[in-house]
């Protein structure tokens, strides 16, 4: 049994890690931190949680976190994890951080983007989109949970990296507003929201860097993606569409064949139909990569490939918890046993 703590355990991902691990029989929660909400039960909070887990908030204490855990989520806002990981790595505590403190190799890059002086910058961590660095993740002693935006368009385009021009990558993106955090802000706000798409960080949004960065491990040349995020009004899910441009002449049925052999043993990532959309309803509540689409405009060279993910589950909470299995060399799936909720 391993016992855990979730730092940040009162927002959206540290919601959906206690309810995950929740159902975890490998796992214990011992901690759960939040300073707003300490001493009060977590159903307070999670009111889906209420009779479920038998567990009060309690403030951030790094020395009961050591003296009592033996694997850290930390569900926090960027510049938190890197203060603290030093202290648990040392005392062998293993950590999944769902920040982008850790994402980047090269921290400079992470200073410049996010705005905050990088605390821990001989700290390496494996980026942890699973399917894809699987072998660095079962050795790493702390692990990057990827972006959410990062985690729909990155498997999507790897497949076929080799075969499209790389600084014509077009990604238009939507996401429910749980990828804006539980804190609200105007930009969630239902009057506003409703009814409506607002497209934001059209140019620079910081995921952008982080995608180049993945992408270009697979290539030696640069790598440029043109991407813009929408916020639509439903609660989670994100679905990204991707226009990729052909260096050569390839059949739809090739272009899904390179996906299903890529990701042939996958659980986690399933290979729709040519021509098949995936929709939100079929992975929401659930630990999916659906990739879908592979549709070509022969006169244009324009392949077109369509990704959703649920945001706060294979975007970030879900994933940690597979990291975390992988990690500690336990099944891959325990604890994400979890169908989509459609309608
Ligand atoms: N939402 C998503 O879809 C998503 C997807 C992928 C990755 N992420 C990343 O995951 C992280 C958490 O996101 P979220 O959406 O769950 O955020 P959130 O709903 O705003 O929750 C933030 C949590 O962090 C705690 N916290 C804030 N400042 C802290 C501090 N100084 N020390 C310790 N705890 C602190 C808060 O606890 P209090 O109750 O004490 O305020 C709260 O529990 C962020 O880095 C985010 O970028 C989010």
């Amino acid at each position: 049994m391993v016992d855990i703590a979730i730092i940040g355990a009162s927002g959206y991902t540290g919601g959906e890690l206690l309810r995950i691990l929740s159902r975890h029989d490998e796992a214990e929660i011992k901690i759960a931190t939040s300073d707003r909400f300490a001493d009060k039960p977590i159903y307070f909070v999670h009111g889906n949680l209420r009779g479920i887990l038998n567990l009060k908030f309690e403030k951030f204490n790094i020395d009961r976190v050591i003296k009592h855990c033996d694997f850290v989520f930390f569900a926090t806002p960027n510049g938190i994890a890197m203060r603290y990981v030093k202290q648990l790595l040392e005392v062998g505590i293993k950590v999944v951080d769902l920040s982008a403190d850790f994402r980047f190799k090269d921290k400079s890059i992470y200073e410049k983007i996010y705005g905050i002086k990088h605390e821990a910058k001989d700290v390496d961590a494996p980026y942890g989109l699973t399917e894809l660095n699987r072998k660095e993740i079962r050795n790493a002693s702390i692990v990057a949970n990827p972006g959410c935006y990062p985690t729909s368009i990155i498997p999507s385009i790897v497949p076929i990296i080799d075969i499209i021009d790389l600084e014509r990558i077009v990604v238009d993106s939507k996401s429910g507003v749980s990828g804006a955090g539980a804190s609200p802000k105007d930009v969630t706000h239902f009057p506003f929201i409703n009814e409506d798409i607002i497209a934001y960080k059209i140019i620079g949004h910081r995921h952008v860097a982080e995608i180049e960065q993945e992408l270009k491990k697979y290539t030696h040349q640069r790598v440029l993606i043109n991407f813009t995020p929408h916020m639509i009004p439903v609660t989670r899910g994100i679905l990204s569409t991707i226009h990729v441009f052909l260096k050569k002449e390839i059949s739809e049925e090739e272009v899904r064949k390179r996906f299903l052999k890529c990701y042939e043993n996958e659980k986690f990532i399933r290979i729709l139909n040519i021509g098949e959309v995936p929709i939100l309803n079929n992975i929401r509540g659930s630990n999916y990569l659906d990739i879908g689409g592979f549709l070509i405009d022969h006169e244009r060279r324009r392949l077109v490939i369509i990704a959703a993910i649920d945001n706060l589950i294979k975007g970030a909470s879900g994933q940690a918890v597979q990291n975390m299995n992988v990690m500690l060399n336990i099944k891959e799936e325990k604890g994400l046993d979890l169908i989509g909720q459609s309608p």
